[in-house]
């Protein structure tokens, strides 16, 4: 939520930080904003609206300076307007800010700095960081980072920000609690930043700041220390591990399709390394030293948001039915504010694509709190709840840039299949069971290939339904968070109403919706359940609703129940639901682009959700 870059160095930032937002425009892009120093002045541009309009903007605009701030903005406190937009200036107009996260307490710090005579330009919570910024620094005569730092310690909430003075034109100043910073160290030149996506063409040294600490960066070096006790920390220098051609969309004209054929490598280089087909097992060395005690778990909770639950859902079928631990999969938000049993007998695994989700962060912090162990599965190496775990896998699936999670989904459920497998076999699944899901999971990247190979029919049947307002999706047993995720992908990025359901559970209520108007997409593999969805199709079938059908093998039944099949290579029934969610990511890519849809910013969303 947000994406906030600086530059301190020897060249003009204004493009640097302009491309810097552009990279970082997944994270945010309701309006943003520029300040720089230049000729002993603080110049700023902020607007409503994508990058492209400061962009255009800036053109017009004498903006330049060796040291810069830019930031591109989710609102949650005041609507997207110029005002309202980063950075903002104390009163003196002396200082910049930006800021990503809420500071909870601005209301009292608000009135407390208004009965002293400053006047409000924003109605965001962020603006009351400067003006007490501004206060501290003009009033006690501290230096600009000692001001910083104290007006840091009556903050409430969370937040990574960077400011810059005009008075103290060669320091600037970054804090983190709460939300990400890495800090780029160049050639005599510094970068900070939310990710590191803004920092990689320029260098690949980046160290990333932990809870509470603050950066300072001058000409001669930059200092870490603790924001509390102002303690000076060293820290390692860790390598960015992707390329910068990982980060673009190369001829695709969408970061998501582009994804979404990613992960014809992807799901593969997930399991490089760790899969085991010959033994029928899997080595997962982040967990290699917590095994004995995640073996003797006596249950297990899976929180996340969003995709990221479904995968976890996928992951309960997965390792209830191979290990035999009971799983309980819960949204991170709820799990938060309730009374959960866990216990020291418990295992935690936190699943997150950006890894710095707020509420799965808080969901991990509780169960250590009560004595879980805690497992991350991330995406994004060095990421927040990557490092506040105990224990991790990384999914490996490279930067996902499209705010619809589609290759992180994948492997997420890729790593699920192999913590299935090392359990199960540790647990009693035989040998020869191994092999079969190994070898299973191994095949995966063809079968991909052969589904992105030919995408015809979908783009028909997008194209048949581009007027819809309604999409049920019915799935059963380890396909039901199919159907979720094929409706969760649908509605966020081509605004149609969908919902996913267990097949069965339709009869429940739902079929209420259905006539001849409601497309139903069944999710229907050869697989145990396969007679119990096709009785399931009939009802519906019964009720002269759209049928499309993704399936594994076409048969005269579903032929003539259906108006389209959607058909996938036959495959292990535990790995359909991944092959099975790639068509489904696809129709809703299509049916976005047909709706003329911002597929990749879908509006009111953004990449990385790090507010409560
Ligand atoms: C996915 O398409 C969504 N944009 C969203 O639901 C996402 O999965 C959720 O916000 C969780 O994010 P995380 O995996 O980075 O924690």
């Amino acid at each position: 939520m947000c994406g906030i870059v600086g530059y301190f160095g020897n060249r003009d930032s204004v493009p640097i930080l302009i491309n810097g937002l552009k990279r970082l425009e997944y994270r945010g892009y309701d309006s943003a904003g520029l300040a720089v120093i230049g000729d002993d002045q603080l110049h700023w541009l902020k607007k409503a609206g994508k990058v492209s309009v400061i962009e255009s903007a800036a053109d017009d605009h004498v903006l330049n300076g060796t040291v810069g701030i830019a930031h591109t903005r989710w609102a949650t406190h005041g609507e997207p307007n110029d005002v309202n937009a980063h950075p903002h200036l104390d009163q003196t107009g002396n200082i910049a800010l930006i800021h990503n996260g809420i500071i909870e307490n601005y209301n009292v710090i608000k009135q407390v700095l208004e009965k002293e005579g400053v006047t409000f330009q924003s109605e965001t919570d962020s603006e009351i960081l400067v003006q007490l910024i501004s206060k501290i620094y003009y009033k006690d005569g501290l230096s600009f980072p000692e001001a910083v730092q104290a007006a840091l310690q009556e903050a409430v909430g969370a937040y990574g920000i960077v400011v810059i003075c005009k008075d103290e034109p060669d320091v600037m100043v970054a804090a983190r609690h709460g939300s990400p910073l890495v800090l780029g160290i160049g050639e005599g030149e510094y970068f900070i930043a939310s990710d590191a996506s803004p920092i990689v063409e320029h260098t690949r040294g980046v160290v990333y700041l932990d809870e509470g600490e603050m950066v300072v960066l001058q000409n001669d070096g930059y200092t870490i220390s603790q924001m509390k006790d102002k303690k000076v920390v060293t820290k390692d220098i860790s390598l960015i591990e992707h390329d910068l051609e990982a980060i673009e969309k190369g001829n695709f004209p969408h970061f998501m399709l582009k994804e979404i054929y990613d992960q014809v490598n992807t799901i593969t280089d997930t399991m490089r390394g760790r899969l085991q087909v010959e033994e029928g097992n899997a080595f997962l060395g982040g967990l290699a030293d917590y095994i004995p005690r995640i073996e003797k778990a006596k249950r297990c909770y899976i929180t996340a948001c969003g995709t990221s639950w479904h995968a976890g859902i996928i992951g309960k079928y997965l390792l209830e039915e191979y290990a035999g631990i009971p799983v309980h999969v819960e949204y991170a938000s709820e799990f938060r504010y309730r009374r959960t049993i866990v216990d020291n007998e418990t295992v935690v695994i936190a699943i997150s694509q950006s890894g710095e989700t707020a509420d799965t962060l808080a969901a991990i912090k509780k169960a250590k709190e009560q004595g879980a162990l805690t497992l991350g599965i991330c995406n994004v190496v060095g990421s927040s709840i990557a490092r506040n775990t105990d224990c991790g896998v990384y999914t490996h699936a490279g930067p996902e840039i499209g705010v619809a999670s589609t290759k992180a989904f994948t492997a997420q459920v890729t790593v699920l299949s192999m913590l299935a497998l090392l359990l199960g076999r540790k647990k009693g699944l035989s040998k020869q069971q191994g092999i079969k899901l190994a070898k299973a999971l191994a095949e995966i990247g063809k079968d991909v290939e052969t589904i992105l190979s030919d995408t015809y029919n979908i783009e028909d049947i997008a194209e048949e339904h581009m007027q819809v307002d309604n999409f049920l999706y019915l799935g059963r047993g380890v396909n039901f968070p199919v159907a979720l995720e094929g409706a969760l992908k649908l509605k966020e990025i081509s605004y149609i109403h969908a919902e996913g359901y267990p097949a069965a559970e339709m009869k429940h209520g739902p079929i209420a919706l259905i006539d001849d108007n409601m497309p139903v997409v069944f999710i229907a593999p050869h697989d145990k359940t396969y007679d119990k969805v096709l009785s399931n199709i009939q009802e519906v079938y019964a009720r002269k609703a759209r049928i499309i059908i993704l399936t594994d093998k076409k048969s005269k039944d579903l032929e003539k129940l259906s108006d389209y099949i959607i058909k996938i290579p036959q495959c292990h029934p535990r790995v359909f639901p991944i092959l099975a969610s790639i068509p489904l990511q696809l129709l809703a890519y299509h049916l976005a682009v047909l709706r003329g849809c911002d597929v990749d910013m879908p509006r009111n969303l953004a990449k990385s959700v790090t507010v409560e």
